[in-house]
């Protein structure tokens, strides 16, 4: 669908334009449409992520030469909106509409300076069972209540990696909030990702939602399983890092596009070099410490609490929650 031109009285709730670079691939000079297919397979969907791309990776995903794989990319600079620069002004208008959601927890909200912000990526990172995957349901839920309760009447995307998303629990939360649990079920637009690839597609089909639905949320449970379990040597590293950059990447520009908030969920890995302290962190290292706004570690406490903290914040003090994992959803 072509991005229609942008009418500056958007309101609130409103969703902003498509961006610009919505361009195919094949209509870059050179590009074939089995290039474009292998391209694509490899996650590069548009212009911009060929813009940005290096020739080594572009020239490896394309099976092309290096040459021809630069020539590409110069194509796509000057095509896409590369180096466009937005005034302080529109930066601070943007700031303006950050919007927030609650966690239904005081405690946790106050952590996170106030709810989960929009315009950003927030990762809830922790063990099994510490209450990743509740804290991503309870915000599906929060999200679509009206601002006067925390929410920003919006709807979600929820990307489940794991297949641990349960209607179930929407419906007893819903209830837990008092809104209408069948309303609450079909404002949240869920997909199965059956693997990494298809997890980045699924972004790419999220902006087609987006265009026609208010989407104020996008859930990604687990942001880093399928990446993990793909790509397992050592060799293998750089690659995952790659990939999972480039999906970040895209998951940012979703919440700019869209003044959407990007909830992602991570499982830790034991660190064998740590003799002191906790043995565990976040997986992704520091890709995801470097687009990811806020880190939330998750450690468990007395049945049913949990403890969070605020992991390299750059705005927030560091500082720690105690919430609990009720039926009715998240409390303090
Ligand atoms: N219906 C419920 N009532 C009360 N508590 C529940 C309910 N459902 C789940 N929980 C709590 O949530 C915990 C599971 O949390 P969750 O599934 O969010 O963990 P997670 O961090 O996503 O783990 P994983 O890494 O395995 O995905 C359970 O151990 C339980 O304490
Ligand atoms: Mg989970």
């Amino acid at each position: 669908m072509p991005s229609k031109p942008s009418s500056k009285a958007a309101g609130a709730e409103e969703n902003p334009p498509a961006p610009k670079h919505e361009i195919a691939l094949e209509d870059l000079p050179g590009i074939g449409v089995t290039t474009a297919e292998k391209l694509r397979e490899s996650g590069y969907t548009d212009l911009m992520e060929l813009a940005v791309a290096s020739p080594g990776d572009v020239a490896e995903a394309a099976e092309i030469g290096v040459a021809v794989a630069q020539k590409i990319i110069g194509e796509a600079r000057r095509k896409a909106d590369v180096g466009q620069f937005e005034s302080g002004t529109t930066l601070l208008e943007r700031r303006k509409r950050l919007g927030r959601i609650t966690t239904n927890s005081k405690a946790l909200d106050e952590l996170l300076g106030g709810g989960v912000e929009t315009q950003a990526i927030t990762e809830f990172s922790g063990e099994f069972g510490t209450g990743k995957t509740q804290i991503a349901h309870q915000v599906a839920v929060d999200v679509q209540t009206a601002s006067a309760q925390g929410g920003l009447g919006g709807e979600v995307v929820y990307i489940d990696t794991e297949s641990t998303f349960r209607p179930e629990r929407i419906v007893d939360m819903a209830k837990g909030v008092g809104i209408d649990p069948e309303e609450a079920l079909r404002r949240i637009h869920v997909a199965r990702a059956f693997n990494s690839n298809h997890q980045m597609l699924l972004v790419q089909k999220a902006q087609e939602l987006a265009r026609e639905r208010p989407i104020r949320l996008l859930v990604v449970d687990s942001l880093t399983a399928h990446f993990r379990s793909e790509y397992l040597g050592r060799g293998e590293l750089a690659p995952r890092q790659q990939h999972l950059n480039r999906h970040l990447h895209e998951l940012l520009r979703f919440a700019d596009t869209y003044n959407a908030a990007i909830v992602v969920t991570n499982q830790v890995s034991a660190r064998p070099d740590i003799l002191f302290g906790d043995p565990t962190r976040p997986i992704g290292g520091n890709i995801v410490a470097h687009a990811a706004t806020y880190r939330v570690y998750l450690r468990k406490s007395k049945p049913p609490k949990r403890i969070a903290r605020l992991i390299d914040s750059p705005n927030l003090p560091e500082g720690e929650a105690v919430f609990s994992l009720t039926g009715e959803g998240i409390r303090d």
